[in-house]
Protein backbone atom coordinates (compact mmCIF):
# COMPACT_ATOMS: atom_id res chain seq x y z
CA UNK A 1 0.00 0.00 0.00
CA UNK A 2 1.19 3.31 -0.94
CA UNK A 3 0.29 5.75 1.24
CA UNK A 4 -0.53 5.29 5.52
CA UNK A 5 -3.03 3.02 6.16
CA UNK A 6 -6.06 4.35 8.35
CA UNK A 7 -6.54 2.13 11.12
CA UNK A 8 -9.39 3.09 13.77
CA UNK A 9 -8.69 1.61 17.21
CA UNK A 10 -12.01 1.45 19.33
CA UNK A 11 -10.48 1.94 22.72
CA UNK A 12 -7.57 4.15 24.53
CA UNK A 13 -5.04 1.38 24.58
CA UNK A 14 -1.58 1.23 26.42
CA UNK A 15 0.70 3.30 24.77
CA UNK A 16 3.14 1.39 23.46
CA UNK A 17 0.89 0.03 20.81
CA UNK A 18 -0.49 3.55 19.98
CA UNK A 19 2.99 4.71 19.71
CA UNK A 20 3.91 1.36 16.86
CA UNK A 21 0.83 1.88 14.97
CA UNK A 22 1.53 6.32 15.03
CA UNK A 23 4.83 5.45 13.48
CA UNK A 24 3.60 3.32 10.35
CA UNK A 25 -0.54 4.33 10.16
CA UNK A 26 -2.93 7.20 10.35
CA UNK A 27 -4.58 6.35 13.73
CA UNK A 28 -7.79 7.12 14.94
CA UNK A 29 -8.77 6.47 18.43
CA UNK A 30 -11.92 6.19 19.97
CA UNK A 31 -11.72 8.79 22.76
CA UNK A 32 -14.76 6.99 25.21
CA UNK A 33 -14.32 5.16 28.12
CA UNK A 34 -16.85 2.69 27.13
CA UNK A 35 -17.20 0.36 24.01
CA UNK A 36 -18.50 1.86 21.02
CA UNK A 37 -21.82 -0.11 19.96
CA UNK A 38 -22.28 -1.87 17.03
CA UNK A 39 -23.43 1.58 14.63
CA UNK A 40 -20.97 3.51 16.53
CA UNK A 41 -17.99 1.17 15.48
CA UNK A 42 -19.17 1.06 12.10
CA UNK A 43 -19.17 4.94 12.09
CA UNK A 44 -15.64 5.53 13.07
CA UNK A 45 -14.72 2.74 11.19
CA UNK A 46 -16.03 3.39 7.52
CA UNK A 47 -13.36 4.03 4.92
CA UNK A 48 -10.51 2.37 7.27
CA UNK A 49 -7.91 -0.62 6.29
CA UNK A 50 -7.72 -1.81 9.32
CA UNK A 51 -9.76 -1.77 13.19
CA UNK A 52 -8.09 -2.52 16.44
CA UNK A 53 -10.66 -3.92 18.89
CA UNK A 54 -11.14 -5.34 22.49
CA UNK A 55 -12.97 -8.14 23.27
CA UNK A 56 -15.97 -6.17 24.20
CA UNK A 57 -16.22 -5.26 19.92
CA UNK A 58 -18.71 -8.19 17.84
CA UNK A 59 -17.60 -8.19 14.55
CA UNK A 60 -19.40 -10.66 12.90
CA UNK A 61 -20.48 -10.83 8.81
CA UNK A 62 -22.61 -7.85 9.24
CA UNK A 63 -20.56 -5.28 10.15
CA UNK A 64 -17.79 -6.35 7.95
CA UNK A 65 -20.45 -5.82 5.89
CA UNK A 66 -20.63 -2.56 6.09
CA UNK A 67 -16.84 -1.95 6.11
CA UNK A 68 -15.57 -3.40 2.74
CA UNK A 69 -12.26 -0.81 2.99
CA UNK A 70 -11.21 -3.06 5.82
CA UNK A 71 -8.85 -5.74 5.47
CA UNK A 72 -7.36 -6.89 9.22
CA UNK A 73 -9.38 -6.48 12.40
CA UNK A 74 -6.60 -7.43 15.80
CA UNK A 75 -8.00 -8.27 18.67
CA UNK A 76 -6.65 -6.83 21.91
CA UNK A 77 -7.41 -10.30 23.35
CA UNK A 78 -6.21 -13.94 23.35
CA UNK A 79 -9.62 -15.16 23.54
CA UNK A 80 -11.68 -14.36 20.45
CA UNK A 81 -14.90 -15.04 20.74
CA UNK A 82 -16.68 -11.98 19.50
CA UNK A 83 -14.94 -12.23 15.84
CA UNK A 84 -16.50 -14.15 13.99
CA UNK A 85 -13.62 -16.18 12.33
CA UNK A 86 -15.40 -17.81 9.17
CA UNK A 87 -17.17 -14.01 8.03
CA UNK A 88 -13.74 -12.58 8.19
CA UNK A 89 -12.57 -15.24 5.96
CA UNK A 90 -15.31 -15.50 3.52
CA UNK A 91 -14.83 -11.86 3.28
CA UNK A 92 -11.06 -11.86 2.99
CA UNK A 93 -10.44 -9.88 6.21
CA UNK A 94 -7.31 -11.23 8.41
CA UNK A 95 -8.56 -11.41 12.03
CA UNK A 96 -5.43 -11.31 14.37
CA UNK A 97 -5.19 -12.23 18.50
CA UNK A 98 -2.63 -11.42 21.07
CA UNK A 99 -1.83 -15.67 22.32
CA UNK A 100 1.09 -16.55 24.71
CA UNK A 101 1.99 -13.08 26.33
CA UNK A 102 -1.09 -12.92 29.14
CA UNK A 103 -0.51 -16.71 30.12
CA UNK A 104 1.49 -16.18 33.22
CA UNK A 105 -0.57 -12.98 34.05
CA UNK A 106 -3.99 -14.94 33.99
CA UNK A 107 -2.46 -17.89 36.08
CA UNK A 108 -1.62 -15.30 38.87
CA UNK A 109 -4.96 -14.38 38.49
CA UNK A 110 -6.82 -17.10 38.60
CA UNK A 111 -4.39 -18.24 41.79
CA UNK A 112 -5.45 -15.52 43.25
CA UNK A 113 -9.24 -15.79 43.16
CA UNK A 114 -8.65 -19.30 44.17
CA UNK A 115 -6.57 -18.37 47.40
CA UNK A 116 -8.35 -15.46 48.07
CA UNK A 117 -11.94 -17.73 47.84
CA UNK A 118 -10.30 -20.70 49.91
CA UNK A 119 -9.37 -18.56 52.29
CA UNK A 120 -12.01 -15.60 52.75
CA UNK A 121 -9.50 -12.84 52.35
CA UNK A 122 -12.25 -10.33 50.07
CA UNK A 123 -14.76 -11.46 53.57
CA UNK A 124 -11.95 -10.59 55.98
CA UNK A 125 -10.78 -7.73 55.02
CA UNK A 126 -14.88 -6.17 54.64
CA UNK A 127 -15.18 -7.65 58.54
CA UNK A 128 -11.97 -5.15 59.01
CA UNK A 129 -12.72 -2.39 57.38
CA UNK A 130 -16.46 -2.59 59.13
CA UNK A 131 -15.38 -1.88 62.51
CA UNK A 132 -16.92 -4.65 63.94
CA UNK A 133 -13.97 -6.64 64.26
CA UNK A 134 -13.62 -7.45 68.35
CA UNK A 135 -10.00 -9.27 67.92
CA UNK A 136 -8.85 -13.05 67.26
CA UNK A 137 -11.30 -15.60 67.58
CA UNK A 138 -10.63 -19.10 67.54
CA UNK A 139 -13.76 -19.92 65.29
CA UNK A 140 -13.32 -16.57 62.87
CA UNK A 141 -13.31 -16.68 59.27
CA UNK A 142 -12.28 -20.52 59.01
CA UNK A 143 -11.96 -21.51 55.08
CA UNK A 144 -10.47 -24.24 53.44
CA UNK A 145 -6.85 -24.96 53.17
CA UNK A 146 -4.77 -24.58 49.47
CA UNK A 147 -2.63 -26.38 50.44
CA UNK A 148 -2.04 -30.39 49.83
CA UNK A 149 -5.98 -29.53 48.58
CA UNK A 150 -6.65 -31.18 44.82
CA UNK A 151 -6.55 -29.04 41.81
CA UNK A 152 -8.64 -29.83 38.78
CA UNK A 153 -7.82 -27.91 35.87
CA UNK A 154 -10.62 -27.73 32.58
CA UNK A 155 -8.92 -27.25 29.51
CA UNK A 156 -5.14 -27.68 29.53
CA UNK A 157 -3.79 -25.21 27.18
CA UNK A 158 -1.03 -22.45 27.87
CA UNK A 159 -3.14 -20.89 30.83
CA UNK A 160 -3.77 -24.17 32.17
CA UNK A 161 -0.47 -25.25 32.45
CA UNK A 162 1.10 -22.26 34.06
CA UNK A 163 -1.88 -22.63 36.62
CA UNK A 164 -0.98 -26.48 36.94
CA UNK A 165 2.99 -24.90 37.74
CA UNK A 166 1.76 -22.61 40.48
CA UNK A 167 -0.06 -25.34 42.46
CA UNK A 168 2.72 -27.37 42.70
CA UNK A 169 4.58 -25.09 44.59
CA UNK A 170 1.54 -25.53 46.67
CA UNK A 171 2.04 -28.86 47.15
CA UNK A 172 -2.01 -29.53 45.44
CA UNK A 173 -2.49 -32.49 43.57
CA UNK A 174 -3.06 -31.86 39.90
CA UNK A 175 -5.75 -33.27 37.75
CA UNK A 176 -6.83 -32.19 34.23
CA UNK A 177 -9.53 -32.80 31.57
CA UNK A 178 -8.64 -31.70 27.58
CA UNK A 179 -9.58 -33.01 24.44
CA UNK A 180 -6.14 -32.95 23.73
CA UNK A 181 -4.08 -34.75 26.25
CA UNK A 182 -0.89 -33.14 26.74
CA UNK A 183 2.42 -34.61 25.74
CA UNK A 184 3.20 -37.24 28.63
CA UNK A 185 6.44 -35.45 29.27
CA UNK A 186 4.51 -32.16 29.89
CA UNK A 187 2.42 -34.51 32.19
CA UNK A 188 5.75 -35.58 34.21
CA UNK A 189 7.15 -32.05 34.56
CA UNK A 190 4.15 -30.87 35.74
CA UNK A 191 3.42 -34.08 38.05
CA UNK A 192 -0.19 -34.02 36.43
CA UNK A 193 -3.12 -36.71 34.66
CA UNK A 194 -5.47 -36.30 32.09
CA UNK A 195 -8.50 -37.32 33.56
CA UNK A 196 -12.51 -37.08 32.40
CA UNK A 197 -14.36 -34.66 33.10
CA UNK A 198 -16.65 -36.52 35.52
CA UNK A 199 -13.94 -37.23 37.39
CA UNK A 200 -12.25 -34.14 37.91
CA UNK A 201 -15.61 -32.43 39.04
CA UNK A 202 -16.47 -35.57 41.49
CA UNK A 203 -12.43 -35.87 42.99
CA UNK A 204 -11.16 -31.89 43.28
CA UNK A 205 -11.32 -29.48 46.01
CA UNK A 206 -10.81 -26.56 43.59
CA UNK A 207 -11.97 -26.46 39.71
CA UNK A 208 -10.15 -24.12 37.47
CA UNK A 209 -11.92 -23.57 34.17
CA UNK A 210 -9.44 -21.86 31.35
CA UNK A 211 -11.09 -23.22 28.17
CA UNK A 212 -12.17 -20.63 25.28
CA UNK A 213 -15.60 -20.27 24.71
CA UNK A 214 -16.82 -22.13 21.53
CA UNK A 215 -20.10 -23.61 20.93
CA UNK A 216 -19.38 -26.93 22.64
CA UNK A 217 -17.85 -25.07 25.89
CA UNK A 218 -20.78 -23.32 26.04
CA UNK A 219 -22.64 -23.61 29.46
CA UNK A 220 -19.95 -26.64 30.10
CA UNK A 221 -20.66 -26.00 33.68
CA UNK A 222 -24.34 -26.58 34.17
CA UNK A 223 -26.59 -27.35 36.73
CA UNK A 224 -25.70 -31.60 36.24
CA UNK A 225 -21.73 -30.48 36.43
CA UNK A 226 -22.50 -28.41 39.36
CA UNK A 227 -24.08 -31.59 41.24
CA UNK A 228 -21.22 -33.83 40.47
CA UNK A 229 -18.49 -31.60 42.37
CA UNK A 230 -18.01 -32.04 46.17
CA UNK A 231 -20.04 -29.81 48.47
CA UNK A 232 -16.72 -28.46 49.67
CA UNK A 233 -15.57 -27.33 46.19
CA UNK A 234 -14.76 -24.24 44.91
CA UNK A 235 -15.38 -22.74 41.33
CA UNK A 236 -12.86 -20.49 39.78
CA UNK A 237 -13.38 -19.12 36.07
CA UNK A 238 -11.19 -16.50 34.64
CA UNK A 239 -11.80 -18.07 30.80
CA UNK A 240 -15.37 -16.77 29.48
CA UNK A 241 -18.47 -15.72 31.24
CA UNK A 242 -20.58 -18.12 28.81
CA UNK A 243 -18.83 -21.38 29.81
CA UNK A 244 -19.92 -21.16 33.36
CA UNK A 245 -24.65 -21.13 33.14
CA UNK A 246 -24.82 -18.36 35.82
CA UNK A 247 -28.17 -18.76 37.20
CA UNK A 248 -27.20 -22.63 37.79
CA UNK A 249 -24.27 -21.18 39.49
CA UNK A 250 -25.71 -18.87 41.96
CA UNK A 251 -28.65 -21.49 42.29
CA UNK A 252 -25.88 -24.17 43.45
CA UNK A 253 -23.91 -21.88 45.40
CA UNK A 254 -27.39 -21.13 47.25
CA UNK A 255 -28.23 -24.74 47.72
CA UNK A 256 -24.97 -25.59 48.93
CA UNK A 257 -24.10 -27.98 46.18
CA UNK A 258 -20.67 -26.09 46.24
CA UNK A 259 -19.08 -24.33 48.86
CA UNK A 260 -17.87 -20.90 46.77
CA UNK A 261 -16.80 -19.84 43.51
CA UNK A 262 -13.93 -16.98 42.41
CA UNK A 263 -14.96 -15.28 39.36
CA UNK A 264 -13.57 -13.02 36.77
CA UNK A 265 -16.06 -13.22 33.78
CA UNK A 266 -19.63 -13.16 33.50
CA UNK A 267 -22.44 -14.78 31.07
CA UNK A 268 -23.61 -11.65 30.40
CA UNK A 269 -21.07 -8.80 31.45
CA UNK A 270 -20.96 -6.65 32.06
CA UNK A 271 -24.42 -7.42 33.99
CA UNK A 272 -23.68 -9.73 36.93
CA UNK A 273 -25.96 -11.83 38.70
CA UNK A 274 -27.53 -9.99 41.68
CA UNK A 275 -27.81 -13.04 43.61
CA UNK A 276 -24.32 -14.03 43.44
CA UNK A 277 -23.48 -10.06 44.20
CA UNK A 278 -25.34 -10.61 47.31
CA UNK A 279 -23.22 -13.63 48.43
CA UNK A 280 -20.61 -13.96 51.18
CA UNK A 281 -19.24 -17.27 49.69
CA UNK A 282 -18.04 -15.63 46.32
CA UNK A 283 -15.27 -13.31 45.26
CA UNK A 284 -16.13 -11.55 42.49
CA UNK A 285 -13.92 -9.40 39.94
CA UNK A 286 -14.42 -7.42 36.72
CA UNK A 287 -12.42 -9.34 34.19
CA UNK A 288 -9.02 -8.44 35.06
CA UNK A 289 -6.87 -11.70 34.98
CA UNK A 290 -4.59 -9.88 32.38
CA UNK A 291 -4.57 -6.34 33.85
CA UNK A 292 -0.76 -6.48 35.03
CA UNK A 293 0.45 -2.82 33.21
CA UNK A 294 3.29 -4.92 31.77
CA UNK A 295 1.00 -7.80 30.06
CA UNK A 296 -1.59 -5.35 28.55
CA UNK A 297 1.46 -3.45 27.00
CA UNK A 298 2.47 -6.69 25.36
CA UNK A 299 -1.15 -7.47 24.74
CA UNK A 300 -1.84 -3.88 22.72
CA UNK A 301 1.80 -4.00 20.98
CA UNK A 302 1.02 -7.06 19.42
CA UNK A 303 -2.02 -6.17 17.80
CA UNK A 304 0.09 -3.31 16.72
CA UNK A 305 2.60 -5.61 14.84
CA UNK A 306 -0.22 -7.25 13.08
CA UNK A 307 -1.29 -4.80 11.80
CA UNK A 308 1.85 -3.23 10.91
CA UNK A 309 2.79 -7.01 9.39
CA UNK A 310 0.50 -7.11 7.48
CA UNK A 311 0.59 -3.36 5.51
CA UNK A 312 4.19 -3.86 5.05
CA UNK A 313 3.59 -7.53 2.85
CA UNK A 314 4.74 -9.15 5.89
CA UNK A 315 2.88 -12.15 7.46
CA UNK A 316 0.93 -10.97 10.91
CA UNK A 317 2.89 -12.80 13.07
CA UNK A 318 -0.71 -14.29 14.91
CA UNK A 319 -3.18 -14.68 12.99
CA UNK A 320 -5.94 -16.64 13.45
CA UNK A 321 -7.04 -16.61 9.76
CA UNK A 322 -3.69 -16.77 8.26
CA UNK A 323 -5.03 -18.52 5.27
CA UNK A 324 -6.82 -15.22 4.18
CA UNK A 325 -3.29 -13.58 4.25
CA UNK A 326 -1.68 -14.39 0.56
CA UNK A 327 -5.36 -13.86 -0.76
CA UNK A 328 -5.70 -10.23 0.69
CA UNK A 329 -2.08 -9.30 0.11
CA UNK A 330 -2.38 -10.09 -3.85
CA UNK A 331 -5.56 -7.90 -3.84
CA UNK A 332 -4.02 -4.97 -2.16
C1 LIG B 1 -8.37 -12.21 26.80
O1 LIG B 1 -7.32 -11.76 26.35
O2 LIG B 1 -9.06 -13.01 26.18
C2 LIG B 1 -8.79 -11.79 28.18
O3 LIG B 1 -10.03 -12.22 28.55
C3 LIG B 1 -8.66 -10.30 28.34
O4 LIG B 1 -7.34 -10.08 28.46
Amino acid sequence: MASRPAVFVSRVIPEQGLTLLREHCDVTVWPHDRAPSRDELIEHARGKDAIVCLLTEKVDSSVLAELPTVKIVANVAVGFDNLDIPAGTSAGVVMTNTPGVLDETTADLAFALLMATARRIVEADKLLRSGTWSGWGIMQMLGHDVHHASLGIIGFGRIGRCVARRANGFSMKVVYSDAMPAPPEVERELGVRCVSLDELLATSDFVSVHVPLLPETRHLIDAAALKKMKKTACLINTSRGPVVDEEALAAALRDGVIAGAGLDVYEFEPKVSPELVAMDNVVLLPHIASASHATRGKMAEIAARNVIAFFAGDPPPTALNPEVVSKTHAKA
